[in-house]
C-alpha cells in the first residue's frame, strides 16, 4: 500500500526533473494507480510559451499511454504548495473523479483535498457517452 509520503517523495524527485527555464517554477507529479503502480510527471516548458505542458498531464499522459486508467491519488509538489491549474484538473476528471489531490512544498508542507473539491460540477465522459 503506497503512503502519502511514499507519493510525496516521487513528487519532489520528479520536481527535480522539470524543465522551467522560462517561469524558473518547477512542478512534480506522482500519479498512483489503482493497482499501486506511480507514474511520475514534472512541467515541460518550451520557447514558444503556449506549448508548455503542466506536471500533472505529462504524469496522467504517460501513464493512459502505459494502458493505465483506473487512478487513485496524486502529488503534487511544487516551491510553495501551489494547487494544480484548472486545465490539469479537468484531465485528471477524465479518468478520476474520485481522486485524491495531496498538494505540497519543499519544505515538507502537505494538505490533502479531492478533485471534487477543486472541480465542483464538473463535465465528464458520462455526458457525452450518455447522450442520444
Ligand atoms: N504548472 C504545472 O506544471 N502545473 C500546474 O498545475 C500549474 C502550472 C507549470 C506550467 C509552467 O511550466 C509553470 O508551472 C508556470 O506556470
Amino acid at each position: 500500500m503506497t503512503d502519502t509520503n511514499t507519493l510525496i517523495n516521487h513528487a519532489l524527485s520528479a520536481r527535480e526533473k522539470a524543465y522551467a527555464p522560462y517561469s524558473g517554477y518547477k512542478v512534480g507529479a506522482a500519479l498512483l494507480t489503482a493497482d499501486g503502480e506511480i507514474y511520475e510527471g514534472c512541467n515541460v516548458e518550451n520557447a514558444a510559451y503556449g506549448l508548455c505542458m503542466c506536471a500533472e498531464r505529462t504524469a496522467v499522459f504517460k501513464a493512459v499511454s502505459d494502458g493505465e486508467r483506473h487512478f487513485t491519488a496524486i502529488a503534487v509538489a511544487t516551491e510553495n504548495g501551489g494547487s494544480p491549474c484548472g486545465s490539469c484538473r479537468q484531465v485528471l476528471r477524465e479518468f478520476a473523479p474520485d481522486l485524491t489531490v495531496i498538494i505540497t512544498d519543499t519544505a515538507g508542507n502537505f494538505r490533502e483535498t479531492t478533485l471534487a473539491d477543486l472541480l465542483p460540477d464538473s463535465f465528464g465522459p458520462e455526458h457525452l457517452l450518455d447522450n442520444e
